[in-house]
């Protein structure tokens, strides 16, 4: 199955909001493969936001990241880049609709909560950035039979 990389900004730390964050995907039907407290350092996050190093937020970016340790996560699930986008909601968060993590919980541009994969390809990257093979784990949720169709398991 797909997998997705998430981060729990340290404003999400900060605020208390990791185990609501948790609690969102779980009830979704969506399952954890890796999870972990991590600082992030000046290689990975070059790598991570290289597509915004010329952008004037960059540097502010990078030292937010930097203040606090963060929560890395990997879920695994059909299509779960997407559906997790549509759980967190758009960056500008006071614009983000309503029932989304960050329409519900946040106001600003950059401390927005939570960093999601933005498509399959950027999450496989981002999982290997993240997490070490012996970090992720292969498990069997067994309600995962009531959560899909045989042939949605994919
Ligand atoms: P995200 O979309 O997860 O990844 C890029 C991050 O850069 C974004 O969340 C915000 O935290 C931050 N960001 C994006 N645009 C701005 C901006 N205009 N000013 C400050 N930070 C921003």
């Amino acid at each position: 199955m797909e997998k997705s990389a998430i981060i729990v900004k340290p404003d999400g730390v900060q605020r208390g909001l990791i185990g609501e964050i948790i609690h969102r995907f779980e009830r979704k039907g969506l399952k954890l493969v890796g999870l972990k407290m991590v600082a992030l350092d000046d290689a990975l996050l070059n790598e991570w936001y290289a597509h915004h190093k010329d952008k004037p937020f960059f540097p502010g970016l990078k030292a937010y990241m930097q203040s606090y340790p963060v929560v890395a996560m990997c879920w695994e699930g059909s299509d779960v880049v997407a559906t997790i986008r549509k759980l967190v909601g758009i960056t500008k968060a006071r614009e983000a609709d309503p029932g989304t993590v960050r329409g519900d919980f946040a106001m600003s541009q950059q401390y927005n909560l939570i960093h999601a994969s933005e498509n399959a390809e950027i999450a496989a990257k981002e999982v290997k950035l993240l997490f070490n093979d012996h970090e992720l784990f292969e498990w069997k949720k067994m309600d995962l039979d009531f959560v899909y169709l045989p042939d949605e398991k994919k």
